[in-house]
């Protein structure tokens, strides 16, 4: 049973890897890092996770409890923009926004490919700090992925003795 789902596994790979054919590339390690596009609005974290110290959970709220760590609701933005800096081009965009119900199209910056299975509950529980995987986000006027996100970036870790976490391969693909 258990080789049977390798095998299986395995053949779904050789096959991605056939059929991406020339995306292949894209996929290849590290491509991402570095990327730090310019987004909808220039949110600073340096400004609200840095100067104001405003926790990074009071913001991604979904982070210890799920896969994913959320972006916020506008609204959360609005508990002090309805009154903190109403003047600013930036913040009547946001409000505008916000009262019209549409989303801030946020660029996401971090981004495995589809076939691999990450989840920061875990990670949050064995007390891996954000910025081990994010750099020091409260210094960052733009979000910038500094990791390489590879596969062995994540397999090296996980090797390490103090948090002996496993290595096998649908741990990351299934
Ligand atoms: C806990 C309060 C708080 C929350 C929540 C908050 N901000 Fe701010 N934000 C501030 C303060 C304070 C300033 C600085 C105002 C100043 O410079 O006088 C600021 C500044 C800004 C600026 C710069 C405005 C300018 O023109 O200088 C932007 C843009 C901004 N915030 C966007 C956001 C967005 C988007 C969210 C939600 C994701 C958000 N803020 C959530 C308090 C907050
Ligand atoms: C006031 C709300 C707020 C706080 C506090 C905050 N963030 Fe964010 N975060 C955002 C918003 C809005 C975005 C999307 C826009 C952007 O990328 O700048 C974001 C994006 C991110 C991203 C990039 C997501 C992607 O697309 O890959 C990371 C990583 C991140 N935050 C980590 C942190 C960490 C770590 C902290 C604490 C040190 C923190 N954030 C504190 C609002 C916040
Ligand atoms: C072990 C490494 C690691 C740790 C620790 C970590 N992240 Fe992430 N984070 C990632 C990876 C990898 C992604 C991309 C996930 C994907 O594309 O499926 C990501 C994506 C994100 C995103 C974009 C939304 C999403 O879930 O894809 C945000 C926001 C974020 N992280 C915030 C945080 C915050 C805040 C913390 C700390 C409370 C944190 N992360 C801790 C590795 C980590
Ligand atoms: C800084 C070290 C570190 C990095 C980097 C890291 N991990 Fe982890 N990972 C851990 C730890 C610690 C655990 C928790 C193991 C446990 O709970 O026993 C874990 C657990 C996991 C789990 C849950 C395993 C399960 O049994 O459900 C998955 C999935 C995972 N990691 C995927 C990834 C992926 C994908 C990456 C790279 C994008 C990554 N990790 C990068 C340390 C790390
Ligand atoms: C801790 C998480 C983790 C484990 C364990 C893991 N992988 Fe991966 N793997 C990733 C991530 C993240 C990527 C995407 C980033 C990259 O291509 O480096 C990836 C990419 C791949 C790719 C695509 C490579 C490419 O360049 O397109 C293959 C094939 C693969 N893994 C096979 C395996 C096999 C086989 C195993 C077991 C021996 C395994 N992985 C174990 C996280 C993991």
């Amino acid at each position: 049973m258990k080789s049977a789902t390798s095998l299986k596994l395995l053949a779904g790979f050789v096959a991605l890897v056939l059929v991406a054919g020339g995306a292949t590339f894209a996929l290849s390690p590290g491509k991402n890092q570095g990327y730090a596009p310019a987004q909808p609005i220039p949110f600073s974290h340096q400004r609200h996770a840095g100067q104001f110290n405003i926790p990074c959970m009071y913001c991604h709220t979904t982070v210890e409890k799920s896969r994913h760590a959320s972006v916020p609701a506008m609204n959360v933005c609005m508990n002090c923009h309805r009154l903190v800096k109403t003047e600013s081009p930036y913040i009547k965009q946001l409000t505008e926004s916000y009262d019209a119900g549409k989303p801030i199209p946020w660029i996401k910056v971090h981004d495995l490919p589809d076939f691999t299975f990450f989840n920061h509950k875990r990670h949050i529980a064995r007390g891996v700090q954000c910025q081990t995987c994010h750099g020091d986000v409260q210094n960052m006027e733009r979000i910038k992925q500094v990791a390489p996100l590879t596969m062995g970036w994540c397999v090296n870790c996980h090797r390490q003795p103090e948090y002996n976490a496993p290595t096998s391969c649908d741990t990351c693909h299934r």
